[in-house]
């Protein structure tokens, strides 16, 4: 595990304002929209914006992070509104799921390429046959044409990456997507410059 990490995502939770937007990423929303309502695993999930919706959706949800402070506001936000969302406190460069989700969702997760090892194959694994991958996160562009996100290669995963990780599964989207960045407090405040940041989506269902 990456202690200083792990701290440092404590550290930016640690404040009562949320670092990252109430509302689910809404690419997201617009891509689970369109699945069928089941078990969602989110890895990564933060103060769980995304967990948060899909459980408003009916989705039966378990979100991970390493970030104490960032699930105990998933779960403050879930609680208030009655909503039975799992939180589990972990590392998932070591963790390993016991159960198979109809959706794994992985946003904004990025980590090295020895983390990403495990979590990676994880993940994928961890979607049963019928059942969705859908990573979003920073493309290795945005670091030349985007905005905000981790600035070292390694960490920014490639599509081909993915797709390889997924042979067992069809693949539905592969794309690069320019999305508009919202004020968050995590991407710093107030942006200068350019506003866009340049996201991977992958979304695949697994064949058997
Ligand atoms: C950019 S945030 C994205 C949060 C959430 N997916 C979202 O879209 O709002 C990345 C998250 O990954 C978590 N994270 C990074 N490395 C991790 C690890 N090894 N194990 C568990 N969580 C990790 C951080 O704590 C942080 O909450």
């Amino acid at each position: 595990m990456d202690i200083d990490q792990q701290t440092r995502w404590n550290q930016r939770y640690a404040s009562t304002e949320l670092i990252w937007s109430a509302g689910p990423n809404e690419l997201f929303a617009e891509i689970a929209a369109g699945l069928a309502i089941g078990s969602a695993l989110d890895l990564g999930c933060g103060e769980g914006r995304n967990s948060i919706w899909l459980a408003q959706q009916g989705w039966r949800v378990s979100a991970v992070d390493f970030a104490a402070n960032g699930l105990d506001k998933g779960r403050e936000l879930s609680s208030q509104q009655g909503l039975d969302v799992e939180w589990i406190l972990a590392d998932v460069s070591q963790w390993e799921s016991d159960v198979k989700y109809d959706l794994v969702a992985v946003l904004f997760l990025h980590t090295s390429k020895r983390e990403r090892e495990h979590w990676l194959t994880m993940a994928v694994q961890a979607v049963q046959p019928g059942g969705y991958f859908l990573y979003i996160g920073h493309d290795p562009e945005n670091i030349a044409n985007g905005s905000g996100g981790p600035q070292i290669p390694d960490v920014l995963v490639k599509l081909s990456e993915l797709e390889e990780c997924c042979g067992n599964f069809d693949h539905i989207r592969a794309e690069t997507f320019s999305r508009t960045l919202l004020n968050e407090e995590g991407h710093g405040g107030v942006l200068g410059g350019k506003n866009v940041a340049l996201d991977t989506i992958f979304l695949a269902k697994r064949k058997y």
